[in-house]
């Protein structure tokens, strides 16, 4: 990706499903000086999504698309994302699958973050399977987006240790402060910043 100079910082999308927490540290981070990014439409599937109040606060334009049609919702994202100049797109605990055709026109454009350290344990109910299987360490992961899930390039990783008396409440939570830390630096690596 062409590294952004001065005040044209690269114009970025972020969709969300849910709470926002990564939402929010990617919003601060693209408000400091050092970002290559700025956040300028945020997208959710879910119209109640906690993370829409960020935007609202924020004062960044949102949408919701509920992805129940996915080819109607994605070719309703592909017309934001090209009237809004949009050249960039961070998936933030976004829930749905983006077609493959979806993904090929942002082709290296498109960013994830997964809570484990992956190509271990993709999908949903990560923590939980972690602690079943007694593993030692856990982490997140920020990759690009391909076509199959939470299998694209990896970009970064955090490992944090597992403790005897772990849970997945404790667990999520000691990987979300990892989450906040990494997508801003994954981001600067995209960059090579
Ligand atoms: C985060 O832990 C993120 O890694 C995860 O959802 C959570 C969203 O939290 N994403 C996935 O599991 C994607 N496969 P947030 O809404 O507070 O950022």
């Amino acid at each position: 990706m062409v590294p952004s100079t001065g005040y044209n910082k690269i114009r970025t999308a972020v969709l969300i499903s849910g709470r926002g927490s990564n939402l929010k540290s990617l919003i601060k981070f693209s408000r400091s000086s050092q970002s290559p990014i700025s956040i300028d439409f945020v997208i959710s599937n879910k119209s109640k999504a906690d993370g829409l109040n960020y935007a609202k606060k924020f004062k960044i334009k949102k949408k919701i698309l509920n992805f129940k049609n996915k080819n109607l919702s994605e070719k309703k994202l592909l017309s934001i994302l090209k009237i809004n100049n949009i050249n960039m797109i961070c998936l933030a605990g976004f829930m749905k699958i983006l077609s493959k055709n979806f993904i090929k026109k942002f082709k290296g454009k498109i960013l994830n973050i997964h809570p484990s350290l992956l190509p271990k344990y993709k999908g949903l109910n990560t923590h939980k399977r972690v602690l079943n299987n007694k593993e030692k360490y856990s982490g997140c992961t920020v990759h690009f987006v391909n076509s199959r899930l939470d299998s694209g390039k990896i970009i970064l990783q955090k490992k944090v240790k597992i403790s005897k008396k772990e849970t997945v409440a404790s667990l999520s939570k000691k990987i979300l402060v990892q989450e906040h830390k990494l997508y801003p630096k994954a981001i600067l690596k995209v960059f090579n910043l």
